[in-house]
């Protein structure tokens, strides 16, 4: 009786990197109760696991929390390798590809014509609104040569965690990142060329364990590059949103990223106008790069515009700080621009349109 009261209390801690419940990870052997003594049998994924204090933690409080549980043994062990790479394999399922055509992950690529338009500030930010919302988000940092998502989001220096060949990325205000800046050291530059860039933007959708994500965002490079590429071909299921500023001469550059995703098959689904002027205290906007640009891309690409973000000093120093201003300063022009994108966005989450279903029709 309360050996089962046990179990289900243990069921309900998750380990905190892979987001699953502990007992469905083989990390509980054995755990009995007897006597008001409960005895658990506590194996980890690796040794100094970073999450191991919490887990042991919350089995204790978990344990001790059980109806006539006075005293509470835990013996905490580590998985042998076979037993680490039975659990990847299982966890992985027979998908070799998590975002592949049977997935229903919604996939959005940011892309842009010129850089330094938004595109990783506003990703990051989107990201962050968007696991706000209560989704599971995954963002990928494909900007290898330009890495930013990291700094953005705060957790500059942070490493994914290894299990066997499986790689757990870091999770920043609910969402779970991966970018190559977690992997090359300090400021190191990175200067591959193409084949490698495809390795590695294909590692990250394969070798990284996202879990099941409701969506999934990927920071493009500005233009349209290799990694564009290779991205349009790894992910042809990818719908695209094109940042410009309302500078119309941008316009004109922002139209090819959207014709290069247009050619691997990807879907442009609409424009984000940032740096849509700045709100003065008078009330008065001052249109710092001008307007026009985000209807003009937009009627060229046939597609809508789905928001437009103002410049904001909060925007970027959120930003410059790791802290993203949806969450700290929601009051700000911007913050609510890029939550209404969430809105959105949000609200198309894992949906079936365009996908063709696994049912036999006869
Ligand atoms: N709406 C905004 N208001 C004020 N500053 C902004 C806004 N959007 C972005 N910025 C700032 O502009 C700079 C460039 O932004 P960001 O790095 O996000 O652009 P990017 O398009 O990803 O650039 P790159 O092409 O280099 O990847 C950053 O300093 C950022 O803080
Ligand atoms: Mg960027």
């Amino acid at each position: 009786m309360s050996t089962a009261a046990l179990l289900a209390a243990l069921a309900r801690v998750q380990d905190p990197e892979i987001r699953r419940p502990i007992t469905e990870l083989d990390m509980v052997r054995s755990a009995t109760v007897s006597d008001g003594v409960a005895t658990i049998e506590l194996k980890l994924t690796i040794v100094g696991c970073p999450a191991a204090a919490t887990i042991e933690r919350e089995v204790r409080a978990a344990a001790s929390a059980v109806e006539g549980v006075v005293r509470v043994d835990l013996d905490v062990g580590v998985m042998t390798v076979s037993e680490r790479e039975a659990l990847t394999t299982r966890l992985r399922g027979s998908r070799t590809q998590q975002f592949g055509p049977d997935s229903l992950t919604r996939v959005y690529a940011i892309s842009s014509g010129k850089g330094g338009v938004g595109k990783s500030t506003v990703t990051a930010n989107l990201a962050v609104a968007l696991a706000a919302r209560g989704l599971k988000v995954g963002l990928v940092d494909a900007d290898v040569f330009g890495f930013s998502i990291p700094g953005i989001l705060g957790i500059a220096g942070a490493k994914p965690t290894q299990v066997g060949e499986m790689i757990l990325p870091p999770i920043a205000h609910g969402v779970k990142v991966i970018s190559i800046g977690m992997f090359v050291d300090g400021q190191a530059a990175v200067s591959w060329r193409g084949p490698l860039l495809h390795r590695t933007i294909q590692q990250f959708l394969t070798d990284v364990w996202f879990g099941d994500l409701d969506v999934l965002l990927v920071d493009l490079p500005p233009g349209t590059g290799d990694i564009a590429i290779s991205l349009g071909q790894l992910l042809p299921q990818a719908e695209v949103l094109v940042v410009t500023t309302p500078q119309p001469a941008a316009a004109e550059v922002a139209e090819r990223s959207g014709l290069v995703a247009r050619q691997t098959g990807q879907t442009v689904i609409g424009v984000i106008e940032n740096m849509t002027g700045l709100p003065q205290p008078d009330g008065s906007v001052l249109e710092l790069f001008g307007s026009g640009g985000g209807d003009e891309l937009a009627g060229r690409l046939g597609v809508p515009v789905l928001a437009r973000i103002p410049l904001s000093v909060a925007l970027r120093a959120g930003g410059d700080v790791g802290t993203p201003i949806v969450l700290t300063d929601a009051a700000d022009p911007a913050a609510r621009a890029i939550e209404s994108l969430a809105a959105t966005l949000g609200s198309r989450a894992r949906g079936l349109a365009g996908r063709s279903l696994p049912l036999d029709v006869r």
